[in-house]
């Protein structure tokens, strides 16, 4: 009887054990057996088993990119909202305000910084040819540091692409940078220099301000309340009025800084510029007939334009080309 109650108890613990130790060595044992299969299965069929696994590989490398690119819009959708609602933390010029720019005529070409006065340190097209046109280019950057020294909310910006082949891989942005930081910043290098950058794409005047409200987005993750162009005097026609009212900017908050061209080209210079103007009566966004080839000449290093990339809010005005205004909304009209 003894040994029957021990046997029995022997039992019952057994069968307890059982399930809990079957439970333990279950999952083990399943996948044993699933790669004992998938082993098996190798040798009976590599390739389709190899296909299988490569599409399993592909569809976990898909869902992965999508993953990362929706996350990359949720992330540039913050970057947007915390434009809207004034945070300054991801824009390095966040708190300036208004923009000056100085539309450049051409690409300086010396090797030396001594001959910035000095026409044939520039490249000078025939139709630009005349005694004291490099002085003029040197007025206009004194001009925007002039104004942006009196203006601590303001970035000044030199606009202008590499449009000269003979001239090499150089903007004329880059130029007039140059030229300034040669002169000393016309003794203004403490409150300017650190605001003054470029844009270095612009092709036409109506480029010049176009991209440079777009490079101001970028820089300042905001649309400027004040532009200050400064050019020709001969040009403030066009720029007040045709290229302002292209992009629909307010005439209360857009200002025009003139300098006067040199004597001996004014009669020429007038004159042809009369014609432009017409140009861009007629195609007020320079993008048919002869504005948008005259681009075309202007880009002989076929240089890939970034924008509207920096400003997402107007890349409709960039894609927009006709004879009437353009309608949709803008950021400031
Ligand atoms: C913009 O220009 C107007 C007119 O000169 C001026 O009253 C205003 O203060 C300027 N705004 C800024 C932000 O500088």
């Amino acid at each position: 009887m003894k040994i029957n109650y021990s046997n029995v108890s022997n039992r019952t613990i057994k069968k307890s054990r059982k399930p809990r130790s079957s439970s333990l060595f279950h999952p083990k044992k399943m996948i044993k057996s699933v790669g004992n299969k998938i082993q098996y299965y190798y040798k009976l069929h590599p390739v389709l088993m190899f296909l299988i696994s490569l599409s399993i590989g592909i569809t976990i490398l898909v869902l992965l990119s999508l993953y990362e690119s929706k996350y990359r819009m949720t992330s540039n959708y913050n970057g947007m909202y915390k434009v809207d609602s004034g945070s300054s933390e991801s824009y390095p010029f966040a708190r300036l305000m208004n923009l000056v720019m100085v539309a450049g005529h051409s690409v300086y070409t010396s090797s030396s910084c001594e001959k910035v006065d000095k026409d044939d340190a520039w490249f000078l097209e025939s139709y630009q040819k005349h005694k004291g046109q490099a002085a003029t280019f040197v007025s206009h950057i004194e001009k925007g540091v002039e104004i942006t020294g009196k203006d601590n909310a303001a970035l000044l910006l030199f606009s202008g692409g590499e449009t000269r082949k003979d001239a090499g891989p150089r903007s004329e942005a880059q130029s007039y940078w140059t030229v300034a930081e040669s002169k000393g910043w016309f003794g203004k290098q403490d409150e300017v220099r650190w605001r003054a950058l470029t844009e270095e794409h612009a092709r036409d005047s109506f480029e010049n301000l176009l991209f440079s409200v777009c490079r101001f987005r970028e820089l300042t993750g905001t649309y400027p309340l004040n532009i200050t162009v400064v050019g020709y005097d001969f040009k403030e026609e066009r720029f007040m009025h045709l290229h302002r009212s292209a992009i629909r900017f307010p005439d209360t908050r857009f200002f025009y800084s003139g300098t006067p061209s040199s004597q001996t080209s004014r009669e020429a210079a007038l004159k042809g510029e009369a014609l432009v103007r017409t140009q861009f009566q007629d195609d007020p966004y320079g993008c048919l007939g002869p504005l948008r080839r005259k681009k075309f000449g202007r880009d002989p290093f076929h240089r890939s334009i970034p924008y509207p990339n920096g400003c997402p809010e107007i890349e409709g005005l960039f894609r927009y080309c006709g004879r009437t205004p353009y309608s949709a909304s803008l950021p400031w009209a």
